[in-house]
C-alpha cells in the first residue's frame, strides 16, 4: 500500500440503512478512500450481539456488502471485507479483553441503552462490543477511525487500550483519531423530527430507507411534520423544517443559508417535494445499482474475498506481534 494514512470503519449488517447512516458514513468514505490507504468492513461478529434470524443476517450482510459498492466504494482502492472472515478481529479481542475492566465496559451508554431494548438478551457480546470494536480499528495500525457521535465514547477505549497495552507491554499500537468529517449531518426522524432517524423506528413513514423508491420516498417527504408558520428557515424552534434544510443541503452538497435562500418566499408543499426528489435522484440510482450487484452474488463473494485476504495479511502481522509482546510461544512453521 502506499504510504497513506490508514482509515478503518465498519457498519454493521443488521437492516436497511438509512439515508441517515449514508450521509453520515458511506457517502464520506467514497471520498476518503482516495486520500487514505482505507479498509471497510461489515461488522457482522458485532452483529450477533442482538438476536438474529441467521437467514436474514445473511441477507443483509449481502445487502450491505452489495451497497457499499454500490455507493462507490471501490474495491482497487480500498480493502473491503465482512469482519468475521479475519478471524484476528476476535483472536484480538480476545488479548485486549485481559486488559478491560469489566467497569469500564459496563458504564458505556450504548451498552446501558441497549440492555434497556433487549432486556431479554444482554449477553457478553453485547458487554464486550466496545473491545471487538478496539480490535478492529487496533488490528490495522489505524490512524483515522470516520465515526458518528454514538461511536465517540467505543473509540475512547480503543485508545485507551492502545495507550494502556502500549505501556504494558511496550510500544506497538498507534492511537487511532476519531474523524468525524466536514459537516456532522445528523438526521432526524421525520415524524418526530427531535428524535434521530432510526431503522427500527415502527413507523415508516419517519424514517427514508436506502431501498425506498422514488415514489416512496416523495411520498414520506410530503407527509413530513413540520409547523404551521411557512418559513423556511432553520432554527431550534422548527425542527421539522430544519431537518429538511439538513437533509436538503446535505444531498445538494450546499450551505443550509444557501438552502434557505433557494426557498424563500416558498410555501412547505413545494419544499417538501423538491426535498423528496432530490433525495430520490441520488437514493434511487444506488438501489438500482445495489440491486443489481446483488444479482451477482458470485461477485460479492470474489470482492469479500480478495478484501478479506488482503485484510488478513495486514491484521497477522500486527497479531503475531501483540502475542509476541504478551509471551506466547511462537508457532512453528
Ligand atoms: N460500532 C459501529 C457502529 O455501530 C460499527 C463498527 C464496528 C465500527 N467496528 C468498527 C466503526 C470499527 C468504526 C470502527 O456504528
Amino acid at each position: 500500500m502506499e504510504d497513506k494514512k490508514i482509515l478503518f470503519s465498519a457498519v454493521q449488517p443488521s437492516g436497511i440503512l438509512t439515508i441517515g447512516n449514508y450521509l453520515g458514513a458511506i457517502k464520506n468514505w467514497k471520498n476518503l478512500q482516495n486520500d487514505y490507504n482505507s479498509i471497510f468492513s461489515g461488522a457482522d461478529l458485532h452483529t450477533l450481539t442482538v438476536k438474529q434470524d441467521p437467514q436474514t443476517l445473511r441477507a443483509n450482510s449481502y445487502q450491505l456488502a452489495a451497497l457499499f459498492l454500490a455507493c462507490g466504494l471501490d474495491p482497487e482502492k480500498s480493502i473491503i471485507f465482512m469482519q468475521s472472515h479475519v478471524p484476528a478481529h476476535a483472536e484480538l479481542a480476545w488479548v485486549l479483553n485481559t486488559i478491560t475492566y469489566p467497569g469500564e465496559l459496563s458504564r458505556m451508554t450504548q451498552f446501558k441503552d441497549k440492555s434497556q431494548k433487549h432486556q431479554e438478551n444482554i449477553n457478553m457480546g453485547l458487554m464486550d462490543y466496545p473491545v471487538l470494536m478496539a480490535a478492529d480499528i487496533l488490528l490495522y495500525n489505524t490512524e483515522l477511525v470516520p465515526i458518528g457521535a454514538d461511536q465517540k465514547q467505543h473509540l475512547e477505549l480503543a485508545r485507551d487500550l492502545a495507550i494502556r497495552f502500549n505501556g504494558r507491554f511496550g510500544e506497538l499500537f498507534k492511537v487511532p483519531e476519531p474523524y468525524f468529517g466536514k459537516t456532522a449531518t445528523r438526521v432526524m426522524s421525520l415524524q418526530e423530527p427531535t428524535k434521530k432517524m432510526s431503522k427500527s423506528d415502527a413507523n415508516l413513514n419517519s424514517f427514508i430507507s436506502m431501498d425506498d423508491d422514488k415514489d416512496t420516498i416523495i411520498r414520506k417527504f410530503k407527509r413530513a411534520v413540520t409547523d404551521s408558520d411557512n418559513k423556511i428557515i432553520f432554527s431550534e424552534d422548527k425542527p421539522g423544517i430544519s431537518n429538511l434544510l439538513t437533509i436538503y443541503s446535505a444531498f445538494r452538497g450546499i450551505s443550509i443559508k444557501e438552502a434557505e435562500a433557494e426557498f424563500e418566499g416558498k410555501g412547505y408543499g413545494d419544499f417538501k417535494v423538491k426535498v423528496g426528489e432530490t433525495v430520490a435522484d441520488v437514493i434511487d440510482p444506488i438501489r438500482q445499482e445495489k440491486n443489481r450487484i446483488l444479482s451477482d452474488k458470485t461477485y460479492i463473494d470474489a470482492v469479500l474475498k480478495d478484501g478479506a485476504e488482503r485484510a488478513s495479511r495486514i491484521a497477522y502481522k500486527v497479531l503475531s506481534k501483540v502475542y509476541k509482546k504478551v509471551g506466547l510461544l511462537p508457532r512453528s512453521r
